[in-house]
């Protein structure tokens, strides 16, 4: 993840290398099939609600069979038949067949699934470790307040769908001891298959489901050895993910060996799961890079899972670069979920630090981006001159204690023929035993998989590894548990090692075991990995919305996938893991959902949302703007309205609430809503994209003077007087009309008018697509509802 140099790696050779594979298979296939054919979504918007199951599924057919030769064809060719709220089919077509089907006139639109689009939003796997540390100090444990999260009745009767890997059942955060019966609204099934029956889901998992019509028919049958055809996790993903939901909390959980213990806990403790597994390992790949989940398999679980009757959905699973909001099957399903009210968290993606990379940007959804903990797994090293510094790790194995081994650097102990750039950072083979035994290396981060590193000084015979942090890692730490006893340290720290190395003819060093430390500083700090805005689909509306913890999060593993995912090296079995990624945030944002649905159960999903945003902080726990892993701000294309502070969503004050036609309206005005419901008829001038009344502002470029409208809900106290306040971006003035709100019962909406103006200097000197920030909120003394502004100049 979080190293450039493995970034590079990501973006350049992996994707050739998917190429070659790709051109291998399709060649062959290109000649011999006149036409080719390919999975296609057919697309009806809406059902009316009029037909039964079985007569839908007939509909779609006699679509089909309109364009296929013969009845068996039809039958054979057909993947997914959408019933619930999506009306919709997946198929088998050539390009000519989904023409003909498009020009139906009851067919919203046609697209063709792409394989490899979508994958989970985690970070490279070789970054996850495999430990359960001493006191894991879950975000809930501190941040909510046992007040909260009793008023939230744990989350209590709340169901929470979650899109991913599936799930491993034994797991004891996913135990049923003590819980509330199932609601009686549930309407979800427990599939079975291999590793997975019945008796798997309880009063916990009150369903589980699996996908794979997409995946078989571009891969070939699924190969049991890489994955379960079951609802059951070969990955660990969902299982993480699930549990970071609403896992139990568990009391004394130990991992490998005993090496620490804890107690683990999900955010809405005692709300139930929805396992709709999406994700496969791609076949042939290692664990570390391979998995998948195709927009037609998607689709049919929200499908479901909107017919099952889930509350919040989960998604941490993306695209790597922004999709058009009507081509995107999660996008449109998640559509369909926020009619019926279902909150849908999905995370904003691991292409940061670069701009305008995020993905899930559509205003129906939460986007969540990722931050750090105030956690960290302090492993100090001790140089011979007696400097200590401060280094981080996960690793079980230890070195003996007040025993000091010589020190080396990596370039300075390699085998003739390593080529010079690539000395210094431990790639396979390149150390030479006979210079590296016995003694502690360090080795710079860059190319190569971290936890390879550790490996191959552990190869040469070295005691002990120190992994540094290269400039652009900034101040972001990798844990890992390394293969023997060993720690990483930021940049500077390793510029020290060297000068300490070059300084003497001896060096010596020790490593000192790992400890957890909290309320470490700065924290929340801004993940490296995670993407940013602006929304390139629409810089009307600012994206993300949200960040969450997403850096080294502990949480259940799948037992079935060593806890660095390096199948047959590592043989280690871990029932917690730490992961990274804006994956594991998401499941933070769909938890404090799900607790805030338990207090305000008639709250729509955008007055959620807008708690949630309007309540986040800014500021980090040394009281400064929230920092880049650099150390510089950060900016709302980086944390949208905040950090996520669930206890204050509870009592926001006001909500920005939306409906579904309000999205629609919207959709007029970018374009695209006959794409998404085609029965939905546009005003002849629809509100501009700017006036949706969305939590934030966004202005792309602006040319003197905009005035944008919002309406805002009282949800506080009944009689009660908001005064407006901003701090305007750089340049530009913020005025709103009127600025103050007068309220006298709770429910009650009032209006207001933002103008925003650039000062005129501003418009002839500036840079083009530079965006500058501000905020404006609304106070009653009591309450503070924050909404950030970015603008760009024309
Ligand atoms: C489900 O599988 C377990 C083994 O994992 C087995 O013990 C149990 O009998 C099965 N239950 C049913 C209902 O098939
Ligand atoms: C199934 O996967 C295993 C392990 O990756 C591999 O050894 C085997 O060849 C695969 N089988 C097929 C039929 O592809
Ligand atoms: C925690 O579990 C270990 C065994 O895994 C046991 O020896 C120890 O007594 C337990 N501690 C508590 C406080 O329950
Ligand atoms: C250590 O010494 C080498 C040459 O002996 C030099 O190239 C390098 O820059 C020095 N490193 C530091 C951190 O002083
Ligand atoms: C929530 O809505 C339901 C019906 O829509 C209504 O019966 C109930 O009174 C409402 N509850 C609150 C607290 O407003
Ligand atoms: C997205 O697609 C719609 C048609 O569905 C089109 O009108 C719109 O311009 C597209 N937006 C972008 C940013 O490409």
């Amino acid at each position: 993840m979080i190293s450039p140099g493995l970034h590079a790696l990501q973006s350049s050779t992996v994707p050739m290398k998917i190429f070659f594979i790709f051109s291998l298979l399709l060649l062959p296939l290109l000649a011999s099939c006149a036409e080719q054919k390919q999975v296609y979504i057919v697309y009806f918007g809406e059902h009316s609600g009029e037909k039964a199951l079985h007569e839908i599924e007939d509909t779609h057919h006699s679509y089909l069979l309109s364009v296929k030769e013969t009845e068996e064809e039809a039958r054979a060719s057909l993947l997914y038949s959408y019933k619930h709220s999506i009306n919709g089919f997946a198929a088998v077509l050539t390009q000519d067949e989904a023409s003909q089907l498009s020009e139906l006139e009851e067919v919203v639109s046609v697209w063709a699934s792409h394989p490899k689009k979508y994958s989970m939003h985690t970070t490279r796997s070789w970054e996850f470790v495999g430990i359960i540390e001493e006191e894991e100090r879950h975000w809930t444990s501190n941040k909510m307040g046992g007040d909260f999260l009793s008023k939230a009745r744990f989350g209590k009767d709340i169901i929470v769908g979650v899109l991913d890997s599936g799930v491993w059942p034994e797991s004891k955060s996913f135990s049923d001891e003590g819980m509330g019966p199932i609601p009686k609204s549930w309407k979800g099934i427990c599939q079975s298959g291999p590793g997975f029956n019945s008796s798997h889901c309880n009063r916990k998992l009150v369903g589980a489901r699996y996908y794979l019509k997409g995946f078989e028919h571009y891969y070939g049958p699924l190969n049991a050895s890489e994955d379960y055809r079951s609802p059951r996790d070969m990955d660990g993903h969902g299982t993480h993910t699930s549990s970071t939901v609403a896992g139990r909390l568990v009391p004394n959980a130990s991992a490998l060996g005993g090496f620490a213990r804890g107690t683990a806990s999900g955010g809405a403790p005692l709300a139930h799961l929805a396992i709709y597994k999406v994700c496969w390992a791609i076949p042939g790949q290692s664990k570390v890079d391979g998995n998948t989940c195709f927009e037609e398999d998607m689709f049919a679980a929200i499908d479901d899972a909107i017919g099952d009757g889930v509350d919040v959905l989960s998604i941490s699973i993306g695209t790597s670069q922004p999709v058009n909001y009507t081509s995107d099957g999660i996008s449109i399903g998640a559509l369909h979920a926020t009619k019926k009210n279902i909150v849908v968290a999905c995370s904003a993606g691991n292409s940061g630090p670069a701009p305008a990379t995020l993905s899930n940007p559509a205003p129906w959804v939460i986007t969540v981006g990722a931050s750090s903990l105030d956690r960290a797994f302090v492993s100090p090293v001790v140089l011979g001159n007696g400097i200590r510094l401060e280094g981080e790790t996960v690793t079980p194995s230890k070195l003996e204690e007040n025993n000091m081994y010589p020190l080396v650097y990596a370039a300075d102990v390699i085998n003739t023929g390593v080529p010079k750039d690539m000395a210094g950072q431990c790639l396979p083979g390149s150390l030479s035993p006979e210079k590296v035994k016995g003694k502690i290396v360090l080795c710079m981060r860059g190319s190569g998989m971290r936890v390879g590193k550790g490996m191959e000084v552990k190869r040469a015979g070295g005691v002990g590894f120190i992994l540094g942090n290269s400039a652009a890692n900034g101040i972001e730490i990798a844990c890992d548990a390394h293969v023997l006893p060993a720690t990483a340290v930021l940049y500077k720290d390793a510029n020290r090692i060297l000068e300490y190395i070059n300084s003497t003819k001896h060096p010596i060093a020790t490593i000192i075991p790992a400890r957890t430390v909290l309320h470490t500083k700065p924290a929340p700090f801004m993940a490296s990995f995670t993407s940013r805005g602006p929304n390139v689909m629409d810089p009307n509306i600012l994206k993300p919305d949200i960040t969450a913890p997403g850096l080294n999060i502990l949480a259940a593993w799948s037992e079935a996938d060593p806890p660095t995912k390096l199948n047959g090296i590592d043989l280690r079995v871990a029932q917690y893991n730490i992961y990274s990624g804006t994956s594991m945030s998401c499941p933070h944002v769909a938890a404090a959902a799900a607790l805030l649905k338990a207090i305000h159960p008639n709250w729509s999903s955008a007055a959620i949302r807008s708690a949630l945003m309007t309540t986040a902080e800014i500021r980090n726990n040394l009281d400064m703007p929230l920092n880049d892993e650099s150390g510089d701000a950060a900016t709302p294309f980086a944390y949208g309205s905040g950090h996520i502070r669930p206890t204050k969503a509870a009592d926001p004050g006001l909500v920005y609430d939306a409906s579904y036609r309000d999205y629609l309206l919207y959709m007029c005005s970018i374009g695209g809503v006959k794409d998404v419901d085609p029965k939905f008829k546009c005003p002849r001038s629809p509100p501009t994209a700017t006036n949706l009344n969305y939590p934030s502002i966004a202005i792309s470029k602006l040319k003197s003077a905009i005035t944008i409208k919002r309406t805002v809900t009282n949800v506080g106290a009944g009689k009660s007087i908001y005064f407006f306040t901003s701090k305007p971006p750089l340049g530009i003035s913020v005025k709103a009309s009127p600025s103050m709100l007068f309220f006298d019962h709770v429910g009650q909406k009032k209006g207001f008018t933002i103008t925003v103006k650039a000062r005129k200097e501003m418009l002839s000197e500036h840079d083009e697509d530079e965006y500058v920030f501000g905020w404006y909120t609304w106070t009653d003394g009591l309450h503070t509802v924050r909404s950030p502004i970015a603008v760009s100049l024309a």
